[in-house]
């Protein structure tokens, strides 16, 4: 359908490396590069009426890196959420984080929280920040909540379908409508299996660094001339 807006976009966002090591940078540029297009790319994807924006900041699967790369990350996302917490506030845009704590350190964990905390009552949007995120891990996850609540006959089995087991997730977020992955790689890499069950799939070559408004439009161009059916009729 025509000019139709997908309510939940998420963004793989891949290449911040790549991007840097072709201009003679270092990787950990390419990151700080990523963190800064990514506040101007989520106010115009949120300014089009998308409501959610979840986006890939770091894998459990990350925590392989150099640990130059691990700590430039990590201290970034300390400085990032402390210095934005006005950023996200003046445009009304709730933050919330998906992954598991451990082996997240406290100071990094405290300041998501702090952040969660000071953007809940946010109307204008929600940010979801995949962090020490897996995909299988939050479908077990999901799993063992619903486990211990049926245990303590806290629900029925009877309660739980396939919408209703969104609410178990690390965030109770509607489907994604319209999955993005930058720098050419064509993989899911274990981004939010649940919610992408029904999503569309675009890849471009651009590196995250270079994904602006205007690579933006490209995707909600090519989103809105599809014919998204979700296995109805067609
Ligand atoms: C993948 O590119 C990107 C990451 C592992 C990190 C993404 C993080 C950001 C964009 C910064 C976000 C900042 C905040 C504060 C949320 P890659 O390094 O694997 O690129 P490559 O495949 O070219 O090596």
């Amino acid at each position: 359908m025509k000019n139709k807006i997908p309510t939940h976009v998420g963004i793989i966002m891949d290449g911040n490396g790549r991007w840097a090591t072709r201009q003679g940078l270092k990787r950990t540029d390419g990151h700080y590069a990523g963190y800064k297009r990514l506040k101007q790319t989520a106010l115009h994807i949120l300014s089009k009426g998308v409501k959610v924006l979840s986006v890939f900041a770091f894998s459990t699967e990350n925590f392989g890196r150099s640990e130059e790369e691990v700590s430039y990350l990590m201290s970034l996302f300390v400085k990032a959420f402390k210095s934005d917490k006005k950023f996200f506030i003046k445009n009304n845009i709730k933050v919330v984080f998906s992954g598991r704590h451990e082996p997240l350190s406290d100071e990094v964990w405290n300041v998501m929280r702090e952040i969660e905390e000071s953007t809940k009552d946010c109307t204008g949007g929600v940010f979801n920040f995949c962090i020490n995120y897996g995909g299988q891990s939050e479908i077990v996850d999901a799993s063992k909540t619903i486990a211990k609540l049926y245990k303590e006959d806290k629900i029925s089995l009877d309660e739980i379908d396939t919408n209703t087991f969104y609410k178990y997730l690390y965030n109770d977020l509607p489907p994604i409508d319209l999955l993005i992955r930058t720098s050419g790689e064509i993989r899911i890499s274990n981004f939010m299996l649940y919610s992408i069950s029904y999503s569309e799939l675009y890849f471009t070559s651009t590196c995250f660094p270079d994904f602006d408004e205007i690579e933006f439009d490209k995707a909600l161009d090519d989103y809105q001339s599809r014919n998204i059916t979700k296995g109805k009729i067609k």
